[in-house]
């Protein structure tokens, strides 16, 4: 079973990624990145992170993170906001500690390719 099965499967990810995008958008230490880009690949892009923390990087292949955010200076304050905005959101909906820590692990370890790319 996948994490993704585990968390509650679609109806659970529909719900978070509605509040884990409203959450991203609406933090103001993130506006740099986020503000003013065009809202349909917004959406995609909140799809790819939760692809990559419930699913596993495999989901990437042939796509590299690192070129992806190439020139974007994202600091580490920011992607550890955008961690935190999911596993605070995924938690408001009732999903088991073991699965967050679960997630967060995944999510670490691809902050180096998406940090100083
Ligand atoms: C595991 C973490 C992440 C994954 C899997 C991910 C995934 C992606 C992917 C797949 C793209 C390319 C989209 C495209 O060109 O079609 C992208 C672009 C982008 N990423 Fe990320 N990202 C991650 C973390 C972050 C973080 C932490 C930030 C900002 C703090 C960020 C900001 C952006 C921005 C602004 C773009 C350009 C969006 C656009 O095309 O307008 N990403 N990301």
């Amino acid at each position: 079973m996948t994490i993704y099965d585990k968390i509650g499967g679609q109806p659970v990810i529909k719900t978070a990624t509605t509040v884990f995008y409203d959450r991203v958008t609406g933090d103001d230490a993130l506006a740099q990145w986020f503000a003013g880009r065009d809202l349909s690949r917004l959406r995609a892009h909140q799809r790819a992170f939760l692809a990559a923390a419930l699913d596993g990087p495999q989901l990437f292949t042939g796509l590299d993170l690192g070129e992806a955010h190439t020139g974007m200076a994202i600091t580490d304050d920011a992607y550890t906001r955008v961690v935190g905005h999911l596993i605070v959101t995924l938690d408001d909906l009732g999903v088991e500690e073991e699965l967050l820590t679960e997630v967060e692990r995944r999510l670490e370890v691809l902050r180096p390719q998406v940090v100083g790319a």
